[in-house]
C-alpha cells in the first residue's frame, strides 16, 4: 500500500489534460445563452410561463436532492465514475432537448441537468485525488481558466452562428451535444485515483493548514506524510460510514467556529443562491423584453463578454493588495449594492435590452470577482479536506436558499409572479445582503479607527488575522 503512493507524484500532465479536455467541451455549449429562447421557439413551441413556472425550476429541485447523494458517494467511488455521470447527464439532458418535445419531456430534461451539476464538485476534488499537492493550486488554475473559456467559446460560436449565418438554434443543440460528446468520451480516459480524501483514510486530526504551509513554504516531505494516511485496514463499511459522519461534523464545527469564515461563506451562500435564480431567468427576462421571434439577439455576446471580464477581473483581483481582513466585508458590501443596482437600474427600470445585457455584465463579472476573494480568503485559513467540505457545504445551503426562493417566487405552487416582479425581488434580495455586510462591516472597522494612530490599527489586524488561524 505504501508503494502505490508514489505513482502519482510526477504523472499530472495526463490527467490534467484530460480534465482540461473535459472542462473545456464539456462547457462548449452553444445552446446555452439561448436556451430560453431555444424551447419557446418554433422547434419546441412552450409558453414563457410553461418554460418559467414548469421547466426551469426542475433543474434547481434535482439539483438540490441529487447533490448531497452525489457528494457522499464520490469519495465512496473514487471521482472517475462522477466525472463520467457529469459527461453523461449533459448528453441525455442535450439529446432530450433535441429529440422530445413537451414539459413533462423537458422536466425530464432539466432532470438530468441537474445530475450534470451535482456532479460538479466532483470535478475540482478529483484534481486532488489524482495530483500531486504541489501541483495542485496550478492544475486547478488550467482547469478554471479552460473550463471559462469552454464557455466564452461556445457564447461565441452560438453568437457568429445566429448573427451572421443565420441558423436555427436546433443546430446550435447538435453543435452542443457533439462537443459534450467528446468530452464524456475524454472522461473514460481518466485515470482512476489511488487515494481519496475521506473514506479511505484515516482520521486525519492534523492534516489543517495544509494549502496554506503549502503557499508559504513547500516542506513537501512532511505534507506528503500527512497528506498520505492510508487505511491499512479495511474496516466494516457501517462503522467506517458512522466514523466519516461524525469526523465530517466535528471538521465542519471547527471551520465555522472562525466568525471571518462563518461571514464569508454565508456571504458565499446567499449571493450564489441569488445569482444562479438570476443567470436561470435572465433569458425569460431577455425574451419579455424583446420576443426572440422579432429581435436579432445578443444573448451569446453578452454571455461571453460577462465572463471573459469576470475571469480578467478575478485574475487581476490577485494583484491588488488589500489586506481583506479588514475590508473584505466591505467589498462584500459595496459589490452586492453594485449587483443590486445591476438589477433594479439595468435590468427591471431601464426595460432596454441593451441596457439589460450591461447590467447582466456587470451583475456577473461583479460575482465572478467576489467569488475569487471569497475563495481565497476561505481556502488560505483551511486544509484542502476542510476546503472541500465547506465548500460542498456552502453549495448545499445556496441551493437550499435558491430552491427556497424557486419555490416562492417562481413556481406556480408560490406567488408564482411574472418575470419582472421577480427580478424586483431579486433585486432586493441582493439589497438585503449588502445591509447585513454594511453592518458587519461597520462592526469591524469602526472600533479599528477609533483607536487612532495607524500602528495599533495594524496591531489590531495583527491580532484579529492570528486569532482566525485555525488551531
Ligand atoms: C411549433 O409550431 C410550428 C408553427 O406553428 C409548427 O410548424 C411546429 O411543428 C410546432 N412544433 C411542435 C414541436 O409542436
Amino acid at each position: 500500500m505504501a508503494g502505490c503512493c508514489k505513482q502519482y507524484t510526477d504523472n499530472w500532465k495526463y490527467p490534467t489534460i484530460l480534465l482540461c479536455l473535459f472542462g473545456f467541451f464539456v462547457n462548449l455549449r452553444a445552446v446555452e445563452p439561448f436556451f430560453a429562447a431555444y424551447l419557446i421557439g418554433p422547434h419546441h413551441n412552450l409558453t414563457a410561463e410553461q418554460v418559467s413556472a414548469s421547466v426551469f425550476p426542475v433543474w434547481t429541485y434535482s439539483n438540490l436532492a441529487l447533490l448531497l447523494p452525489v457528494f457522499l458517494l464520490t469519495d465512496y467511488l473514487r471521482y472517475k465514475p462522477v466525472i463520467i455521470l457529469q459527461g453523461l447527464g449533459m448528453v441525455i439532458s442535450l439529446l432530450l432537448s433535441l429529440l422530445t418535445h413537451g414539459v413533462p419531456a423537458m422536466q425530464v430534461m432539466e432532470f438530468f441537468y441537474g445530475i450534470f451539476s451535482a456532479c460538479d464538485p466532483a470535478y475540482y476534488a478529483y484534481i486532488y485525488s489524482v495530483v500531486d499537492i504541489a501541483h495542485y493550486q496550478k492544475v486547478t488554475g488550467y482547469c478554471r481558466s479552460i473550463t471559462l473559456v469552454g464557455v466564452a467559446l461556445g457564447a461565441v460560436i452560438g453568437q457568429l452562428l445566429v448573427s451572421l449565418a443565420g441558423i436555427s438554434l436546433v443546430y446550435l443543440n447538435v453543435i452542443s451535444l457533439t462537443s459534450t460528446s467528446v468530452a464524456f468520451l475524454c472522461s473514460l480516459f481518466l485515470p482512476l485515483p489511488s487515494r481519496t480524501m475521506f473514506v479511505h483514510r484515516k482520521m486525519a486530526g492534523d492534516t489543517t493548514n495544509i494549502l496554506s504551509k503549502e503557499m508559504e513554504s513547500p516542506h513537501s516531505e512532511q505534507i506528503q506524510s500527512v497528506t498520505i494516511t492510508e487505511t491499512e485496514n479495511k474496516s466494516k463499511c457501517s462503522n467506517q460510514c458512522l466514523q466519516l459522519l461524525w469526523r465530517l461534523g466535528k471538521e465542519m464545527k471547527d471551520c465555522y467556529s472562525s466568525m471571518q469564515i462563518l461571514y464569508w461563506s454565508l456571504w458565499w451562500a446567499f449571493a450564489t443562491a441569488g445569482y444562479s435564480q438570476i443567470i436561470n431567468y435572465v433569458q425569460l427576462l431577455w425574451e419579455h423584453i424583446e420576443p426572440s421571434q422579432k429581435f436579432a439577439m445578443y444573448n451569446g455576446g453578452a454571455e461571453a463578454i460577462s465572463t471573459l471580464l469576470g475571469a480578467v477581473l478575478s485574475f487581476l483581483v490577485g494583484y491588488v493588495k488589500v489586506n481583506w481582513d479588514v475590508f473584505g466585508e466591505l467589498a462584500l458590501t459595496i459589490f452586492s449594492a453594485i449587483d443590486a443596482g445591476a438589477i433594479f437600474i439595468f435590468m427591471v427600470y431601464s426595460r432596454n435590452i441593451w441596457m439589460c445585457y450591461a447590467g447582466f455584465i456587470i451583475f456577473k463579472s461583479c460575482y465572478m470577482l467576489l467569488i475569487t476573494i471569497a475563495t481565497y480568503q476561505v481556502a488560505v485559513n483551511l486544509s484542502m479536506e476542510r476546503y472541500a467540505l465547506l465548500f460542498g457545504f456552502n453549495t448545499f445551503v445556496a441551493l437550499v436558499l435558491q430552491t427556497i426562493l424557486t419555490l416562492i417566487v417562481v413556481d406556480p405552487r408560490g406567488l408564482a409572479l411574472d418575470i419582472v416582479t421577480q427580478f424586483i425581488v431579486y433585486g432586493s434580495y441582493f439589497i438585503v445582503i449588502a445591509g447585513i455586510f454594511f453592518v458587519r462591516s461597520m462592526y469591524l472597522l469602526i472600533p479599528l479607527y477609533c483607536k487612532g494612530p495607524v500602528n495599533q490599527l495594524q496591531s489590531a489586524i495583527k491580532a484579529k488575522t492570528h486569532h482566525y488561524g485555525i488551531n
